[in-house]
C-alpha cells in the first residue's frame, strides 16, 4: 500500500518540479545559443515560447509553495550540455517526459491532500508539458544522430 502523502512531502516534491523546470529553461537558453546554421534560426524561434511556457510554470510553482507556507529553494539540478542537434533534443525529451511522469504523480498526491485547485492546475501542465514532448518528438524525427 502507498503510503500518504504529507504537506510537507508534497512540498519537498513541488520544489523538485520547480528544480526541473529551471533545468529545462537553462537547457533552451543553452540549445539556443549553440544552434547555428538555417537549423539553429528555426530551433530558436521554435524554442522561444517553450522558454516562457516554463518560466510560467516556474512562476506558478513558486507561487503555489509559498502559498502552502514553504519557500521555494530555487535548486537546479545538474543539467548536461549537450553540442549535437540530436543530443540536445533527446535529453529535452527526456526533461518533459519526466516532467509528464512527476506531474502525474503530483496531481494524485493534490487530490489525497483534497488541493483541488492546484490539481487542476497541474493537469494544464500536464498538458503543456504533453505539447513540448509531442514537438520534441517531431523535432527529432529529422534529425540524425550525427547532425
Ligand atoms: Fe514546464
Ligand atoms: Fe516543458
Amino acid at each position: 500500500m502507498r503510503r500518504a502523502i504529507t504537506k510537507q512531502k508534497l512540498l519537498e516534491h513541488l520544489d523538485q518540479d520547480l528544480g526541473r523546470e529551471l533545468q529545462a529553461i537553462l537547457l533552451y537558453l543553452w540549445m539556443r545559443s549553440i544552434a547555428f546554421g538555417i537549423r539553429g534560426h528555426e530551433l530558436r524561434e521554435i524554442l522561444e515560447p517553450e522558454i516562457h511556457a516554463e518560466i510560467k510554470h516556474v512562476e506558478f510553482l513558486a507561487d503555489k509553495i509559498i502559498a502552502l507556507g514553504g519557500v521555494p529553494s530555487f535548486n537546479v539540478p545538474a543539467w548536461k550540455r549537450p553540442t549535437k542537434l540530436r543530443e540536445m533534443l533527446e535529453y529535452a525529451l527526456q526533461i518533459e517526459r519526466d516532467a509528464v511522469n512527476a506531474y502525474t504523480e503530483r496531481v494524485d498526491e493534490a487530490s489525497e491532500l483534497g488541493e483541488t485547485a492546484l490539481q487542476v492546475k497541474l493537469e494544464e501542465l500536464i498538458t503543456d508539458e504533453t505539447e513540448h514532448l509531442e514537438l520534441l518528438q517531431r523535432l527529432v524525427k529529422g534529425v540524425t544522430p550525427d547532425m
